[in-house]
């Protein structure tokens, strides 16, 4: 098989047989392809487009590039979530703990971020003392005992994924459907879900721009589910304004356990409510969406998921004391307020900005090697659809530096919209694809 002939099947427009997908996911893995003949295959694919059958042969071959995690020594059906990324996300804070609260095991691999804001692992480390570091068998004992533990990427998950998304990434290859779904959902088959919730994002802060993009990448991965035997579900949600208010490790930490505690804000629960309750169905637990939503709500408002949320941390090692009072939590230096200029309604807030304003205060990593202020961020205190008088507050800066707070100040009121007519109806959910 000579990877050149490859090339030009696909860049005719035909299908690649398994065989041949597999023979340049190994080659290419082993070092064995260049990365030219890569790039030329990976444009091909850009241009002419994989069928659903190639695209689940695509996954599986990443799938089989390294390890696959036996969770096997887990009891029950093992669900995992997974979000395309978004502003301002903390649901999986919020919505573990109460999925887990039900006897639904949650065995979680996460990662730290590159972006807007640290990823989970950055987040639960504004909890002095907790780590992901843990011996095999006590990940598995504390997701049998007190279901819900959370690792870190450990072995060689997905190794072609890697290799391939960088080199995606220079030659601009990225925003292709098969491409991201078999990316995305490699690493989940690898991670050993039986079943998987996606929330894929849609508008100015996701990947996926438009309704139409997102349903497209939300039917393909519940399709390669489908065809490698994973139940998979995927909820279409907003990202068209950050999720909740707060954008930033230490304040989304603390907004969860709001959340958690029943004071958080609408629309993180709503969505923690939908994406739970399809994770519960998953699970078996419930036969309807309703009957689930009524039992997610329940472990909140029995305190139940808040004491499993303190559970998981104490048995990662972290300190509970701040779950109690979140005042304990460490705070950035300066908190400044940042005051409408105008009177209206908030028509948009440009999320994709606003987190990457977040990231220059230090809340999240600009390049791999960029240390994470955990305290930092912003705190939103409008939201689309608010109306604002002139001087009214419609968000805080957490800084620990005076000259950059005054800087996202600015950036800030830049990526507020304030209009007379409000004309700017978005759903917080879109659908659901199974
Ligand atoms: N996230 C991934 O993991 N892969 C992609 O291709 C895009 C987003």
């Amino acid at each position: 098989m000579r990877m050149y002939d490859l090339i030009l099947r696909k860049r005719n427009g035909e299908e690649l047989t398994t065989e041949e997908i597999n023979f340049f996911v190994n080659g290419y893995t082993k070092g064995e392809i260049p990365d030219y003949q890569v790039s030329a295959l990976l444009m091909s694919i850009f241009f002419k487009k994989m069928n659903s059958r190639e695209t689940a042969d695509l996954t599986m071959a990443m799938v089989n590039s390294g390890d696959i995690l036996d969770l096997s020594m887990i009891d029950g059906v093992k669900v995992d979530k997974h979000s395309t990324g978004g502003v301002g996300d903390s649901t999986t804070l919020v919505l573990t703990p109460m999925v887990a609260s039900l006897g639904i095991p949650v065995a979680k691999m996460s990662g730290r971020g590159l972006g807007h804001t640290g990823g989970t692992i950055d987040k639960l480390e504004s909890f002095k003392g907790f780590s992901v570091e843990m011996p095999k068998e006590k990940f598995m004992n504390n997701v049998n005992t007190i279901k819900i533990a959370l690792a870190g990427q450990t072995g060689d998950l997905a190794p072609a994924d890697k290799k391939l998304y960088a080199l995606r990434d220079v030659t601009g290859t990225v925003d292709n459907v098969s491409l991201i779904a078999s990316s995305i959902m490699s690493k989940k088959i690898a991670a050993g879900a039986d079943s998987i919730v996606l929330d894929v994002k849609v508008g100015d802060g996701a990947f996926m721009k438009t309704k139409e993009a997102a349903f497209e990448l939300a039917h393909e991965m519940v399709e390669i589910g489908k065809n490698v035997g994973r139940n998979t579900i995927a909820v279409i949600s907003d990202m068209d304004q950050p999720l909740g208010l707060a954008i930033g490790n230490i304040l989304e930490v603390e907004e969860a356990i709001n959340t958690l505690k029943g004071q958080g804000p609408e629309d993180l629960l709503e969505l923690c409510l939908t994406l739970g309750s399809q994770m519960v169905i998953l699970a078996g637990k419930a036969k309807n969406p309703e009957e689930a939503r009524d039992m997610l709500l329940n472990t909140i408002k029995s305190g139940e998921a808040l004491e499993k949320f303190k559970e998981f941390i104490k048995a990662q090692g972290g300190e509970t004391d701040v779950i109690d009072d979140t005042n304990k939590f460490e705070k950035a230096k300066y908190i400044v307020p940042v005051k409408a200029e105008n009177s209206g309604v908030v028509e948009r807030i440009n999320s994709q900005k606003i987190g990457l304003i977040a990231m220059e205060l230090g809340a999240g990593r600009a390049t791999k090697e960029s240390i994470i202020d955990l305290a930092v961020g912003i705190v939103l205190n409008k939201k689309r659809g608010d109306h604002v008088e002139e001087g009214d507050i419609i968000a805080y800066i957490h800084s620990n530096d005076e000259t950059k707070a005054e800087k996202a100040k600015n950036d800030i009121l830049d990526n507020y919209v304030i209009t007379k007519e409000y004309n700017n109806e978005i759903p917080l959910i879109y659908g659901i694809v199974r």
